[in-house]
């Protein structure tokens, strides 16, 4: 029996799945271990089992037994991975995509209709019975026909797309290159990014962080965005720099924003706390139970290929 390690705890049916595969040392209280930790509970493993909460960066990568052969990922973002130091290991890494897209657009979605239509203050007023109902009370901005930019159409950005379609909005996207039109379904596409943002009356960030999309919302591009814009965040915290937006929310180019990650989670830029607008969520993209069992047994099923066949159709390296 192959041994991995899964540092981080699973829900009960998904630990009972690997034990049955596996020689599986399981982290029963769900303590976020540290780089060296992680290394020590590795000795002798054959895989890990990862979560989107481990900093597997070349330093950590290099020091893993040599026995270590895959990391597998429980995430459809791989971001805290090396993947250029776990190739150079000869260490295979594999995610989990395609389980977590329904969750993750529907997160998509209330991150837009959240920060468009007041969320936030609506909650607090509701919470402190202080509200007088008037024609004009928390007026907010309604979706339809208002233009949504996705900024990378993958699976989860066509699904937000394919949504925000029946809710009656106009879809822009930006990816590095222009879909098929079946894949499009009448979204239009924008190869610059200045031209894309300068239509994107709401954006929905949902593309990967890689070294090319690191801060790719700063200062500059957000100038581009139309007055008003909303901005939403479904994918990586690192893609948007957060000065910049809690500035550009300050002085109210930016009318609201929806986040669901951040930069340095769980310790999000305070500048989000202080603001009315900032409609907020913890990391909650695929957290149901359905789809957070489909990617728990993904992520074991990409080991268990990996160890059957020597090589696993989700390898990200
Ligand atoms: C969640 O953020 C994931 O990448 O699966």
């Amino acid at each position: 029996m192959k041994k991995i390690l899964v540092t981080r705890r699973l829900l009960r049916s998904s630990e009972d799945k690997a034990s049955k595969i596996f020689d599986a040392k399981f982290n029963t209280n769900d303590e976020l271990y540290s780089q060296e930790k992680l290394i020590k509970l590795s000795a002798g493993c054959d895989g890990i089992l990862s979560a989107l909460t481990d900093k597997l960066d070349a330093e950590t990568i290099n020091k893993l037994p040599e026995s270590v052969k895959i990391l597998s990922n429980f995430a459809v973002g791989f971001g805290n991975i090396d993947l250029e130091a776990a190739k150079k290991r000869k260490i295979i890494v594999t995610n989990t995509p395609e389980v977590l897209t329904d969750a993750t657009a529907e997160i998509g979605i209330l991150l837009i209709l959240g920060a468009c239509r007041r969320a936030p203050e609506g909650i607090e007023a509701a919470k402190a019975s202080n509200w007088k109902w008037s024609a004009d009370y928390l007026i907010g901005k309604q979706l339809t026909g208002t233009r949504l930019g996705i900024l990378g159409m993958g699976r989860i950005g066509r699904k937000i797309a394919s949504i925000a379609k029946s809710l009656g909005m106009i879809i822009h996207y930006h990816n590095r290159s222009k879909l098929s039109n079946d894949k499009e379904d009448g979204a239009i596409y924008h190869k610059d990014l200045k031209s894309f943002l300068s239509v994107s009356d709401v954006l929905s960030v949902c593309c990967p962080a890689t070294k090319e999309t690191t801060d790719l919302i700063n200062k500059e591009t957000l100038e581009y965005l139309p007055p008003g814009a909303v901005v939403t965040n479904v994918a990586r915290g690192d893609i948007v720099n957060d000065e910049a937006l809690i500035e550009a929310l300050n002085r109210r180019k930016i009318y609201a924003v929806g986040l669901d990650v951040y930069k340095g989670e769980p310790n999000l830029n305070p500048g989000y706390l202080r603001h009315k607008s900032a409609f907020i969520l913890p990391h909650l993209g695929s957290a149901s139970k359905h789809t957070r069992t489909a990617m728990a047994d993904l992520a074991i099923d990409n080991i268990d290929e990996f160890f059957k066949s020597g090589s696993c159709k989700n390898k990200v390296n």
